[in-house]
């Protein structure tokens, strides 16, 4: 097989772990504090993994990591119904894995597809386990109706930190300076963090969070990126000050300043490469 037809199977792959930790994600903020939850946001934290290996897989041969989500098993009218879709998910992955195991003749990548395959035989067994769990211990869907300019504005907030993430991970791919990379990576980090903490306050609040992201930025050269990562960071932080100052609610407001001040430092940090660059 050449290149080309590897790096058609690893992006297939890639998208399957976006697909896999947006859906898991969506169940675990759905679940609220319970035990399920907490034990499915590893789960969902070795798929970013998976999907960070991949990428950098696919870097190495040449190719463009995908920043298409793969197809998600949503809906259901329980937390049994999601997490049956979850091992039905797995089972997708499972299968995909062992086929392009079969076909791929690189040795190297055959062995990253199978150290993720183990993984994903593991997680498996626990959304089979969470299943039980859930139909004996009745966990409940903790989502609410509240749609209000509150509950948008905390969503318009995850669509920007959904829409940031994959802009740095995919930007920190792509870019040769080490420097850049390395700060890409931690400020996705960070913008991990808001969305769960946005995605815990709608849930807090009675609303319903909603994980989709818009356009994501997709220069080639570093010092376009961080032009694109500058504006965006200067559009949000504007825009979570403003919200801060509308809400009467002193939680929300700490939480919204709390951001704020994390995407000033972003824009500074990202300023400071960009001069580099020049
Ligand atoms: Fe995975
Ligand atoms: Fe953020
Ligand atoms: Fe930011």
């Amino acid at each position: 097989m050449d290149k080309d037809g590897i790096i058609a199977l690893l992006n297939q792959d890639l998208e399957g772990e976006h697909g896999a930790i947006i859906q898991y994600l969506t169940h675990a903020y759905a679940m609220g504090e319970g035990e399920i939850a907490c034990e499915i946001e590893p789960l969902a934290r070795d798929e970013m993994r998976h999907l960070d290996w991949l990428a950098e897989a696919i870097i190495e041969l040449g190719g463009v990591p995908s920043l298409e989500r793969g197809k998600m098993r949503m809906g259901g009218e329980s937390v049994a119904d999601w997490m049956r879709n979850d091992v039905l998910l797995e089972e997708d992955g499972i299968n995909l894995y062992r086929e392009h195991i079969k076909i791929i003749d690189n040795p190297k990548i055959k062995r990253l597809l199978q150290r993720i395959l183990s993984d994903e035989e593991s997680h498996h067994g626990d959304f089979e386990h969470f299943v039980n769990k859930a139909q004996k211990e009745g966990a409940k869907d903790v989502r609410g109706s509240r749609t209000d300019k509150v509950v948008q504005t905390l969503n318009w907030g995850i669509e920007h930190e959904y829409t940031v993430i994959l802009q740095y991970m995919f930007q920190s791919y792509k870019t040769t300076n080490p420097e850049a990379k390395k700060q890409m990576e931690d400020q996705a980090v960070n913008e991990m963090q808001h969305l769960g903490w946005l995605a815990e306050k709608i849930i807090d609040i009675n609303g319903d969070p909603r994980i989709e992201h818009t356009e994501v930025d997709r220069s080639t050269r570093t010092a376009d990126m961080l032009r694109a990562d500058i504006k965006i960071e200067q559009e949000v932080a504007a825009a979570y000050d403003r919200a801060a100052s509308e809400t009467e609610d002193p939680d929300l407001k700490q939480l919204l300043l709390r951001i704020r001040d994390h995407e000033i430092y972003h824009t500074a940090i990202f300023n400071d490469l960009l001069k580099e660059e020049e």
